[in-house]
């Protein structure tokens, strides 16, 4: 009881906090143009997704120029689907006009949709994206993300190249290369695929590969560290390459080689996936030796521009989906060679 109220008072803050916010851009004469988006987030503590959703705020103070007020909650559900169930009932009852879903269980979105279409409310999943079945429900959900495939696909050629370049990666000189994969969670699409495609996308690309072994380490940096530590003390130095479905798992992976004081020399390539903050500075320091931009920026303008579209009704038919509901942003290769392009991108 005194947690609900606790979490309701907090909610109150957020929405409060937000409506001043809102009131404070306001220009005199169109008081009622008010758009509010609820956001909810599967774990803001996930660094893609905590700048992704930096990305968004700013897309959204962008859309006031249209001549709206826009007022945005964004709410964590720290990795559980109750706590969103309960938190997009909320943002339901404060009257929002469109709800932008990052699924925490991305197979049971079920519940979300039917509070949402009870009331007439559309919503834009991102990110970790609902299986087909789900989407079709309604002909008011959409999906903003990026084509897994191809990121897999990319990361794969960045791989191949290296190799081709770098004879001595092949670090026992047997003509295959040995690696490992850390793999992102279970069950989403991005795992799966990525991990998939690589592999695919280094044999068609020439290299004779060996597997050594995957973990599961959750997009996360220190769960990375620790399964790579285990991982080292198990296959020593053979490992030649270190594939990660994303940065802060190859940063992980860094870390623990940092951490056991092995000698730079013996260190495996490592490359990762999503061109963060953090992943883009160790590409620039030829650390990580590769990734693979994922486009926040442009899937936070899509899901502004959709949000605006569906609620306003301007400019839906610019919007280009793929089979009527879904965009998804392409991926870029990201290399030392052209990463400041990516860094001054974004400020
Ligand atoms: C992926 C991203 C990961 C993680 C995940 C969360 O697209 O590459 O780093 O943020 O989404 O759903
Ligand atoms: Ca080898």
């Amino acid at each position: 009881m005194k947690l609900r109220k606790i979490k309701d008072t907090a909610v109150l803050i957020v929405f409060l906090a937000a409506m001043i916010w809102a009131s404070c851009g306001r220009s005199e004469e169109n008081d009622e143009k008010q758009i509010y988006i609820g956001v909810a987030c599967y774990d803001q503590k996930d660094t893609f997704l905590g700048e992704l959703m930096e990305s968004f705020k700013d897309e959204c103070s962008r859309l006031e120029d249209k001549g709206y007020d826009i007022s945005l909650t964004i709410m964590d559900a720290a990795n559980s689907q109750r706590t969103q169930d309960d938190q997009v009932q909320e943002m339901i009852s404060n009257g929002c006009d469109i709800l932008c879903v990052n699924l925490a269980d991305r197979t049971d979105p079920s519940e979300i949709i039917d509070a949402a279409r009870e009331k007439n409310i559309p919503i834009i999943f991102f990110n970790r994206e609902p299986v087909e079945e789900d989407l079709m429900q309604w002909d008011k959900l959409y999906y903003v993300g990026a084509p897994a495939k191809q990121s897999g696909q990319m990361q794969g050629e960045l791989a191949a190249d290296l190799i081709k370049e770098n004879p001595s990666i092949d670090r026992n000189n047997d003509g295959k290369i040995q690696y490992v994969i850390l793999e992102g969670e279970l069950g989403h699409q991005d795992a799966i695929i990525r991990t998939e495609s690589v592999a695919e996308s280094m044999k068609e690309n020439g290299v004779e590969l060996e597997k050594l072994s995957y973990q599961t380490a959750n997009w996360n940096r220190a769960q990375a560290q620790n399964r790579m530590t285990q991982l080292i003390g198990q296959y020593k130095n053979s490992i030649e390459l270190v594939i990660a479905n994303n940065d802060a798992m190859a940063l992980g992976a860094m870390d623990a080689y940092e951490k056991l004081g092995i000698t730079e020399s013996n260190y495996p390539v490592f490359l990762g996936i999503d061109g963060t903050d953090e992943g883009l500075e160790a590409v620039q320091q030829s650390k990580l030796a590769a990734t693979v931009y994922n486009d926040k920026e442009g899937q936070a303008n899509a899901m502004a521009q959709l949000a605006f579209a569906v609620v306003t009704g301007q400019g839906i038919e610019d919007i280009k989906f793929e089979n009527q509901k879904y965009i998804y942003l392409p991926y870029q290769k990201v290399t030392p060679d052209n990463v400041d392009s990516f860094i001054n991108d974004q400020e």
